[in-house]
Parts: structure tokens; sequence; C-alpha cells
């Protein structure tokens, strides 16, 4: 086992955002994921990223050329075998991370800590198909991962105390702050999140107010940094309904997501990932709200 090789599996948003910063604080880092050429693209959208950060003079370009040099992209799962920390970062569904965690307890060595980025599914739940439940963790990175500078960690029923130390000092390593969160579905960031971003949909739906107008609310009234309906096309409007989903299996209907939510979902209105949700997005930026949604909302 490499103890300085951590493995992301899923480049997705949040995989391509772990790799990068993994690799910034000096560790070899193998991504995979289950899309072919998904991975390679997510090297890319990291290199460009890291060329971001040099133009921007926020990055020296040596330090950039290394941290890219240390990504490496693997074709098959078996490619994460010898890593001392995986991170998964895969879809928000119960069936497709269970099966990850089936297969990479039987990949990975037996002090390996397997640790799930998920927004809610019960950690608990994911250590239950390995043989290691002890190595189990949630380690709930934030969107933009190179950015955000906390991170929700959350302990299984049989998460040993070593897995939990380890897990902290790898986010201090990453120049994370570590936030604890005993292992309810949810946890704590969405738990108190789902419901702003839920209700702000509500709100539109039901013509009380505008998307421009509950975002303007939320930004100028509340001084959040982002409204939530533009935060829902961030973190992808299908991920923001996995996570509201499950904790509604646990919480019941009070995290019910509204309808307005699952028909963006049905009609490919994901936000920034597919270029339009809430609003229209170009180069990760909204240019404006999506005049074909407020046509629907008869806005
Ligand atoms: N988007 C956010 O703001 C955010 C924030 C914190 C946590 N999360 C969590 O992070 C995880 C990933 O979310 P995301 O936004 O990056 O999703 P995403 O849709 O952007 O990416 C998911 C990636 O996983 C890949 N994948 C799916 N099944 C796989 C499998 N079995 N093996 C390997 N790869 C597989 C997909 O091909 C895709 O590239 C989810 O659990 C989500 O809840 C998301």
């Amino acid at each position: 086992m490499d103890d300085q090789k951590i493995a992301v599996v899923g480049a997705g948003t949040m995989g391509r955002g772990i790799a990068q910063v993994a690799a910034q604080a000096g560790f070899q880092v193998v991504l995979y994921d289950s899309v072919e050429g998904a991975a390679a693209k997510g090297l890319e959208v990291i290199q460009k990223s890291f060329q971001k950060l040099v133009d921007k003079g926020e990055l020296e370009k040596e330090l950039a050329q290394s941290a890219g040099e240390k990504i490496s992209v693997a074709n098959d799962l078996d490619g994460v075998a010898d890593s001392f920390f995986v991170v998964e970062a895969i879809i928000e569904e119960r069936g497709p991370k269970k099966a990850l965690f089936q297969k990479l307890d039987q990949l990975c060595g037996s002090s390996a800590v397997l640790a799930s980025n998920t927004s809610s599914i019960p950690i608990t739940e994911l250590a239950s198909v390995t043989r290691h439940p002890e190595n189990v963790i949630g380690m709930h990175f934030m969107n933009p991962v190179p950015l955000m500078p906390g991170v929700e960690i959350i302990k299984g029923l049989k998460t040993s105390e070593k897995t939990y130390q380890k897990t902290r000092q790898l986010a201090e390593q990453l120049s994370k702050r570590p936030v604890y969160s005993s292992d309810k579905a949810g946890f704590v960031i969405n738990r108190i999140l789902m419901p702003l971003i839920n209700e702000a949909i509500h709100v539109v739906e039901e013509g009380t107010s505008t998307v421009e107008d509950v975002d303007n609310g939320a930004k100028y009234c509340l001084n959040h940094p982002l409204g939530p309906l533009a935060l829902s096309d961030v973190i992808g409007n299908d991920t923001t309904h996995h996570i509201l989903s499950v904790i509604e299996d646990e919480l019941g209907d009070r995290f019910k997501p509204a309808s307005l939510l699952t028909q963006m979902v049905e009609a490919g209105l994901l936000g920034n990932k597919t270029g339009a949700g809430f609003y229209l997005w170009v180069d990760n930026k909204p240019q404006e709200v999506n005049k074909q949604l407020l046509k629907y909302l008869k806005q």
C-alpha cells in the first residue's frame, strides 16, 4: 500500500476538485470514472483550473506543473487498489455507491480508508457491505472544492477512532477545516441547506416571487454570497434532488423535493453542468435567468 497515494472514484464536479486539492497538497492521485473518457476529461479540466490559478498569480507555475504531474487516470477500478485513502465521489444513489464500496473492499488493503463524499446517505449503510466497516467514513467536501475551506467528517456506527483521526489529519493536510457530524441522513450541512433550497424553489413555483428576486433576497437581505437557486444550479439540480430524496426517506415529507425541481431534472435542466438550470451558464458563471423556465412559470 502506498501511503502517499490517494484514489478518487468519480471524476465529476466533486471528484475533479478533490483530485486537484490532493495533488496540490503533494499526494499522488489516481482518478477513476466508470464512464469511458470521463476521468481523462476530468484531468483536462483540472489542468485548465491549474492554468487559471497560475494566470491569476495564485499558484506558481512550477507548483502547478508538479501538481498536474501527480494525477494519473486509471482505466479500471483495479488502479485504485494500492492507495492508502480512497474518496468515493460518484452519483448520489444508494445502489451504485453500495456496489462500489463492495468492490473497493475486495480490491483495497485491509487498512485503507474508504471515504465517501456522499451529501446525505448514511455511512453506516455504505459500511455495511464491507468486511472492514471500521475503515469506512464520510468525508464530505464542499463545492467548489479548491475554494471552500470546510469539510464535513462523518463517523458511521462502526468507524474506528483511528480512521477518524487519519481522516481529520488528511483534511488538515489538504488545508480544510474539519466539521464533525454523526451519521444521520443529510448530516449537518445538507440538513440545514436543503430546506432553504427546496423552499426557494417552492416560492418561485407558487409565484410568490421571481427567480431573480429570491436569489437577490438571499444575497442582499441575508448576506449570502450566492442565492439558493443559483447554488442549486452549481450543486447540480439532479444532485439536489437526490440529496432531498435520501433525507426524505429518513426524515419524512418536509424534505420532499419540490415538483418544479423534479420536472427540471426530467427536462435536463441540471444547472452549470448542462449549461442551463434556473440560469444559463457559460464558463461556470451564470449569464442570465433561464427565460424558457420563466415562460413556463409565467413570470
Ligand atoms: N455537486 C455538489 O455540490 C456536491 C457537494 C458535496 C458533495 N457532493 C456529492 O459528491 C458526489 C458526486 O457528486 P457530483 O456533483 O460530483 O456528481 P457528478 O454527476 O458531477 O459526477 C459523478 C461522476 O461519477 C461517475 N460515476 C457514476 N457511477 C460511477 C461508478 N459506479 N463508478 C465510477 N464512477 C461513477 C459519473 O460518470 C460522473 O462522472 C455525490 O455523492 C454528491 O452528493 C456533491
